[in-house]
């Protein structure tokens, strides 16, 4: 049981989100194909859910190490794999990805979603560099993140307004150098000299009717992309976005029977 209410909020979110990402990150991790048996890092890993993607899909003989640098989220990733009857095979550690606590060639692969690149804190050609001195020669290295997105139609203006709020652009290093961008990871791979450096997107749908967890996906989402923006929005705008986007108007988008959505997940991929 977790204290810290701030936490909690945010494990819950991520419990929610998960639920709508789920099978375009099983989509993702199928298209990596890891060997049966295989061990990999899970960088940045959360609450450990796509751990557990990623364990089933290296198989009972596999093994799947998740590195965070919260203990609590840490902590929260072991009851999920308890829960889930994986400990054995997925286990936690705590540490920076930064800075990673394995020797060198530990793994077969390495994986982080919505972490390097993603978390403006992190050095992403640092954290390449140290995911790929864990994996051993002829490895992957696999980084996804959450790309881009059209989840108000018919609102072009406002969801272009969100999305150009400092929540909106935080996630890709609003203020920093245009390298620091996600979309630029071709080029730490290929600073940390990884070879067939290659992306690919990936698209997720949503369609009316939203079933009850994929609504409180959306709303989660929502959240978490455009957060405390109000004073950023003309007071129009604004408007809009109160009457559209939260859950208890009764023009709420998620509910119009016309509905539909996307989002995008790019994943940056490299062999050691
Ligand atoms: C947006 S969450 C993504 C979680 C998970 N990978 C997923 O796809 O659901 C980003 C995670 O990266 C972790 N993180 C941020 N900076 C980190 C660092 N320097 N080293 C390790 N983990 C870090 C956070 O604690 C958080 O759990």
């Amino acid at each position: 049981m977790l204290e810290n209410s701030s936490e909690m909020d945010e494990i819950e979110q991520h419990r929610r989100v998960h639920a709508l990402i789920e099978p375009t990150v099983l989509e993702i991790i199928r298209s990596l194909h890891l060997p049966l048996g295989s061990s990999g890092l899970d960088a940045g890993c959360g609450i450990g859910l796509p751990a557990l993607l990623l364990a089933d899909e290296v198989g009972p003989t596999g093994k799947v190490t998740g590195l965070d640098q919260s203990e609590e989220l840490i902590r929260e990733a072991e009851q999920v794999v308890k829960q889930a009857d994986l400990s054995d095979q997925v286990v936690f550690q705590r540490g920076d990805v930064q800075q990673l606590p394995f020797e060198d060639n530990t793994f077969e692969w390495a994986w982080s979603a919505s972490c390097v690149g993603y978390a403006p804190s992190i050095d992403p050609w640092y954290s390449v560099r140290e995911l790929a001195r864990v994996v051993n020669p002829g490895g992957t290295v696999a980084l996804l993140a959450f790309s881009s997105e059209k989840l108000l139609p018919g609102y072009p203006l406002l969801e272009a307004r969100l999305n150009a709020t400092a929540s909106g652009r935080a996630p890709f290093v609003s203020e920093g150098k245009p390298e620091m961008h996600f979309m630029r990871a071709l080029g730490w791979f290929k600073a940390a000299r990884l070879r067939n450096v290659a992306a690919q997107s990936f698209v997720g749908d949503l369609q009316a009717p939203l079933k009850q967890q994929t609504r409180q996906a959306l709303i989660a989402l929502f959240t978490m992309r455009w957060q405390n923006m109000e004073n950023e929005l003309p007071e129009e705008l604004y408007k809009v976005y109160q009457k559209i986007c939260l859950p208890q108007s009764p023009d709420f988008i998620g509910d119009h029977p016309d509905y539909y959505a996307f989002f995008t997940f790019t994943l940056f991929t490299g062999y050691v």
